[in-house]
């Protein structure tokens, strides 16, 4: 029997790509092997939002070498974000000579095709086409590693070019899948039994705007919602100039709709958001927060931070920290800017120096993970919804909304794949403890 392993490298759209290319390999009598030196064929779906990102991936292509050298028959395939930046192909090519296959980001769907023509004629292919995301008649069945968390994509691409931002060169332009295929993949997913299902995209709310269909992301949102079926519906990623009154009074209403929002701010101070072309000031994108927070006083928030974009100073760092601890997040992903070639910020003459991108990410770290710390104690005495997702001894493994494990002591029936509301009676060495109402 043939085998695969793929390595998955950045965002869920990345994680659920790599569910299409098992889908296509599995298809082709191959299976998931849990080494890579055992596998046949070996994928590096890739990322390029940031520099490290990019120093990890060649670093572990390069790893390759040695176990290509005896396995020739062993076919590499690199794909993804990096490879769909325009000319990497033949740098990768060049750094690597080893690797068999290269295609991009927007032809995923086509990975069947060209690993078919590879194993035929073993000349080296590269299929880089640019442009936008090409969806393939040919559906795989994607293989999924989690049973009961899935993704489901509803729109691919990004128009909104901010300026320290890749994704709008390799990824294209928006393109909105339409509802009924959205519609018969998540209702084949209810059915399966996936129970935490995530709509995604860039750009979710901007759904339909590329005149692909005239349904609003609310009103998509708001039929998933009313699907007969045990499940919880998620979705990101949102961008805050785009967060409508219509979608948080479909999410406040709507009870399979998770009570949580992935709203990145990426700063605090209105001259850096001027600067990144995020068309918000920190007074529209607080208002917003108002209004998510009054409409549902229970939500989970989440963010996207970078710091030491160009021309970032003392002052506007202080604006992105009071941020933080005006909203209280339960979870910030904070970045150091990362200049990416191609893009506007990367031409500015006034880059922030890596000492002071190390300085505010650590202290700004530090403040975020004490808010996370007291929001999840203040869970304490209070009633959540959990998942439960498996068993260690005598406790149910679940996770709340806000994605924080939560143990449960066990007790009555097998609860695996099963909502239940909790108790939280403790917060201790970061896990959540609680019982069962
Ligand atoms: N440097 C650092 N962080 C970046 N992001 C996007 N581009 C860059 C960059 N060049 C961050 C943003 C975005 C998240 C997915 O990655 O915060 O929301
Ligand atoms: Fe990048 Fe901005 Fe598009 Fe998000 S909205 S993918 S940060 S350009």
């Amino acid at each position: 029997m043939k085998k695969y392993y793929i390595y998955t490298y950045g965002c869920q759209m990345n994680v659920h790509e790599s569910e299409k290319i098992s889908g296509f390999l599995v298809s082709r009598g191959y299976t998931k092997a849990d080494r890579v030196e055992d596998a046949d064929v070996v994928v590096f779906n890739t990322c390029c939002i940031r520099e490290s990102a990019e120093q990890k991936i060649m670093g572990n292509i390069g790893a390759m070498k040695p176990l290509k050298k005896k396995r020739k028959d062993m076919i590499i395939a690199i794909c993804g974000c990096m490879s769909q930046q325009s000319n990497k192909a033949a740098s990768i090519k060049q750094k690597f000579p080893f690797v068999d296959i290269i295609f991009g980001a927007n032809n995923i769907e086509y990975f069947g095709d060209y690993l078919d023509e590879y194993s035929e004629n073993r000349k080296y292919l590269e299929k880089v086409v640019e442009g936008n995301y090409q969806e393939n008649e040919v559906q795989p069945t994607f293989i999924r590693d989690n049973n009961l968390y899935a993704y489901v994509n509803i729109m691919y691409g990004c128009n909104n070019f901010c300026t320290y931002c890749i994704v709008p060169y390799v990824r294209g332009r928006e393109i909105s899948r339409s509802p009924e295929a959205i519609y018969s993949e998540v209702k084949d997913l209810i059915k399966n039994g996936y129970k935490v299902i995530t709509l995604l995209g860039q750009n979710v709310n901007s759904y339909g705007n590329d005149g692909n269909t005239q349904i609003t992301f609310s009103q998509l949102l708001e039929t998933i919602a009313n699907f007969e079926g045990d499940f919880e519906l998620r979705f990101m990623t949102s961008h805050p100039k785009d967060i409508s009154d219509e979608l948080i009074k479909v999410m406040a209403r709507n009870p399979k709709i998770s009570k949580t929002l992935h709203l990145p701010a990426q700063s605090g101070s209105n001259k850096v958001l001027k600067a990144m072309n995020r068309n918000y000031t920190i007074e529209d994108y607080l208002a917003k927060i108002e209004k998510v927070k009054t409409a549902m006083p229970n939500i989970t928030l989440s963010t996207d931070i970078i710091v030491g974009f160009p021309g970032e100073t003392e002052e506007d760092y202080s604006l992105t920290v009071d941020l933080i601890q005006k909203v209280r997040y339960h979870n910030a992903f904070i970045f150091m800017y990362s200049a990416r070639k191609g893009t506007i910020a990367a031409k500015m003459d006034n880059q922030v120096s890596l000492e002071t991108k190390h300085k505010r990410i650590n202290e700004l770290l530090k403040i975020q993970h004490e808010i996370s710390n007291d929001l999840f104690a203040s869970l304490v005495n209070n009633q959540i919804p959990v998942l439960v997702e498996s068993e260690d001894g005598d406790w149910w493994i679940a996770k709340a909304q806000c994605g924080k494990v939560v143990k449960v002591k066990k007790e009555g029936d097998n609860l695996i794949g099963k909502f239940v509301r909790v108790n939280i009676l403790a917060y201790e060495s970061g896990d959540l403890i609680g019982k069962i109402v």
